[in-house]
C-alpha cells in the first residue's frame, strides 16, 4: 500500500533520489531552504507514515497528534536528537533514525577551525585588514594562544569528541583531559585522562564542548564553571547552545574571567544580530555549520532517506536511535 512521507525542507539530491526510486512512497515536501512554518508542518504530517525532519524542527506531542496513528518512523537528518520529544515518540512506538558517524570528520574539522580562529583571533585580524587598522607588523598586536604544550579538555568524549582529540594532538597538546558520565576505554588512544568537570574547567587551556544536549547537560557551562576556568583559557562549543548559560558566558567574556569563546551553536538559532555576545571581540560565533561540507550533507541526506525507508518497511535502519 501507499506510504506517505513528509520532508520538512529542501535537502541534497542524494536522499531525494533514494526516495524517488522507492516503490509505494508518496513524497510531499516543504520545498524551500527556509524552515517550514509550524502550521505547514502540522498540515504536512497529517496522515504521514514517515517524517524526514531537521534539527530545527521541534517534534513534540502536537506534531505527533497532527500526524496521527499512521506514523511509523521519524528520520532526522542530524546526529543530534534533542529536538525530538522522546517520551511522546516512545509512547507511540515510533522508530527514530539519525545520522551519526557520517558527519564526525566534518564536524571535528570545523571545531578545530573554530578553535584556531578564536585562539589566533582570525576574525579580528581580517576585520583590521579590511578597515585599515593594519598599520605595521607590531610585536604586541593581535597575539593569542597556541596549542603547543597546552592542556585540552573535551567535555563529552564521544565519536566527535574523539575525532577532535585526534586532530588536536598533532599540534603538540601536552595533556588531554575529558569529562562525561563514564570513563571510556578508547580514551587510551588519545592518552585521555578522565577527570571531574571541575578539574577539566580549572586545568584546561582549551575547553571543547562536544556532548549531547540532555537534561543533565543543559546549562552545564554556567557561572560556576566559567569561574573555575583560567583567565587565559578558551572555550569552544560545537554541540548544542543550550549546554551553555549564555548570560554567564557573556559575563565571563566581558569581565575578562576567560580569554575567548568560539561558538558554532547558540540559543536561539539564529542568534539575533543585536545579541550582546556579538558585541564582543573575544567571541567568535558561527551559524551552526559543523557538518557543512558538500559531501557530508549529501551523505547525511542519503542516510536519512535509507533510515526512513527501513522504518517504513519495518526492516533494519542503517542508523536507528534507541530512545
Ligand atoms: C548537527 O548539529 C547535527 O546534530 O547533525
Ligand atoms: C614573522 O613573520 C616573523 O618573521 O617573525
Amino acid at each position: 500500500k501507499l506510504m506517505k512521507v513528509f520532508i520538512t525542507r529542501r535537502i541534497p539530491p542524494e536522499g531525494m533520489k533514494i526516495l524517488a526510486a522507492a516503490e509505494g512512497c508518496e513524497v510531499s515536501q516543504w520545498d524551500s531552504d527556509e524552515p517550514v512554518p509550524r502550521s505547514e508542518l502540522l498540515k504536512g504530517v497529517e496522515g504521514a507514515h514517515g517524517l524526514l525532519c531537521l534539527l530545527s524542527d521541534k517534534i513534540d506531542k502536537e506534531v505527533l497528534d497532527a500526524a496521527g496513528p499512521n506514523l511509523k518512523v521519524i528520520s532526522t537528518m542530524s546526529v543530534g536528537f534533542d529536538h525530538l520529544v522522546h517520551s511522546e515518540i516512545k509512547k507511540r512506538g515510533i522508530r527514530v533514525g539519525y545520522t551519526p558517524d557520517v558527519l564526525t570528520d566534518a564536524t571535528a574539522e570545523l571545531t578545530v577551525a573554530l578553535l584556531l580562529a578564536t585562539s589566533r583571533r582570525l576574525p579580528e585580524g581580517v576585520e583590521e585588514v579590511k578597515s585599515g587598522g593594519w598599520s605595521s607588523w607590531k610585536p604586541l598586536w593581535l597575539c593569542g594562544y597556541g596549542l603547543s604544550g597546552s592542556t585540552v579538555g573535551i567535555v563529552g568524549l564521544g565519536r566527535i569528541g574523539m575525532a577532535i582529540a585526534q586532530r588536536l594532538l598533532p599540534f603538540g597538546v601536552k595533556r588531554l583531559l575529558y569529562s562525561g558520565r563514564t570513563a571510556k576505554t578508547y580514551a587510551a588512544e588519545v592518552n585521555g585522562e578522565f577527570v571531574p568537570l571541575d578539574t577539566l574547567a580549572s586545568e584546561s587551556d582549551f575547553i571543547v564542548v562536544s556532548c549531547s544536549l540532555t537534561p543533565e547537560t543543559q546549562g552545564m557551562c554556567d557561572k560556576a564553571f566559567f569561574r573555575k576556568m583560567k583567565k587565559t583559557s578558551i572555550f569552544i562549543n560545537s554541540s548544542r547552545g543550550a549546554v551553555v548559560n549564555q548570560e554567564d558566558l557573556y559575563e565571563a567574556l566581558s569581565s575578562g574571567q576567560i580569554a575567548a569563546a568560539g561558538l558554532d551553536v547558540t540559543t536561539p538559532e539564529p542568534l539575533p544580530t543585536n545579541h550582546p555576545l556579538l558585541t564582543l571581540k573575544n567571541c567568535v560565533v558561527l551559524p551552526h555549520i559543523g557538518s557543512a561540507t558538500y559531501s557530508t550533507r549529501g551523505i547525511m541526506s542519503a542516510l536519512a532517506a535509507q533510515n526512513l525507508l527501513g522504518g517504513l518497511q519495518g526492516s533494519d535502519m542503517p542508523s536507528e536511535l534507541s530512545l
